[in-house]
């Protein structure tokens, strides 16, 4: 190679400022592709922080409404509602989850009616109201599949007559996306859309978030339902089932170490992918942060381009807000 020739091409002359860096970039985020997660508590003006989740909190839902506000003056469309359960409502039967009056309900309402644009999602799923801590309903020491899913469609009709825009189940029953489907329309709810927990796996990342919602397993683990953290092929044809059983959204979680499989399910179906940014991924770097080790804003950023690198479309992430911050004022 002669030295006049060298080198062929120079890649860094497309680095060289920030403005070509930005002409050229491939993927770019928007506050349209966040879905925020909010905690909702029972009782008034309080908020709690989650240990595991530094700056993040369980509001009640008078103050929820403050936390809302703030959400959609930065531009985020979307949020996904979880709601804690005080002990002495929880069930083997699921019995508050379909309370016309219980705080997912109630709060669905009270968002609805004051910000009737923003897109309103629930979770779907037994494990805040179960008295086992799991996403089904439990006969001896098993997690009944039909009876779990049948209850999750009345749970999502409960949701849509409260008023939420879009239903998450993530619980990982087999066939639960049809019924739910059959369900809402059958109330009139064809408008009610589903954003399918469909690849979800069995993953050490919540701990966080069951410390939110005092969640956790009263017994064993998830994963006679959730998916093994080895497969991929898996997540395709979950996919690919709730796609075809009329989801209108399909998510991988959790989503960093899944990032292979956010891509391999985006190439797979034709309906939006989103990916949950869980608890414990916010809580890496939160404590890595306040420890000095790790910018968090440089991070946090870098997580969430990584998202839409891999195929996602949407991002639920307990970041939304500061992300959404961070984009406005860029
Ligand atoms: C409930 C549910 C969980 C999460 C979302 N919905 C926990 C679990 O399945 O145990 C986890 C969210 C997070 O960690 O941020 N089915």
């Amino acid at each position: 190679m002669s030295h006049s020739q060298f080198p062929y091409s120079r890649p860094r002359r497309l680095r060289a400022s920030e403005n070509i860096r930005r002409m050229v970039s491939e993927h770019s985020l928007s506050p349209a592709d966040f879905i925020a997660p909010l905690f909702v508590m029972e009782g008034k003006n309080r908020k709690a922080e989650i240990p595991s989740m530094p700056d993040y909190y369980r509001f009640t839902l008078d103050l929820l409404m403050d936390e809302v506000q703030q959400i959609s003056d930065l531009g985020i469309p979307s949020v996904l509602l979880f709601a804690k359960v005080p002990d002495d409502k929880k069930d083997n039967k699921g019995t508050e989850a379909l309370n016309r009056n219980g705080l997912m309900q109630r709060a669905v309402r009270e968002i609805k009616e004051e910000f009737p644009q923003l897109v309103v999602m629930t979770d779907v799923a037994m494990d805040p109201y179960s008295s086992f801590g799991h996403d089904g309903i439990v006969e001896n020491g098993q997690i009944l599949n039909d009876e779990s899913a049948e209850l999750l469609a009345k749970m999502a009709v409960s949701h849509a007559e409260a008023g939420a825009d879009y239903v998450a189940p993530s619980d990982m029953m087999d066939g639960r996306i049809l019924l739910m489907r059959e369900a809402l329309d059958e109330m009139g709810s064809s408008t009610t859309g589903i954003m399918a927990y469909s690849a979800k796996y069995a993953s050490s990342f919540y701990g966080p978030f069951r410390d939110a919602l005092d969640s956790a397993p009263g017994f064993g683990d998830k994963k006679t339902y959730q998916m093994n953290p080895a497969n991929v092929t898996e997540a395709v044809k979950e996919a690919v089932l709730d796609e075809k059983e009329g989801a209108d959204i399909v998510m991988v979680k959790p989503g960093l170490p899944y990032l292979d499989v956010v891509r391999a399910v985006k190439e797979s179906v034709h309906v939006p992918v989103s990916v949950y940014n869980v608890s414990g991924e916010y809580a890496m770097i939160k404590a890595a942060a306040q420890h000095g080790w790790i910018d968090e804003e440089q991070a946090m950023i870098e997580s969430l381009i990584a998202f839409k690198r891999a195929g996602a479309d949407l991002i639920a992430t307990y970041f939304a807000k500061d992300a959404a911050r961070f984009l406005i004022s860029y």
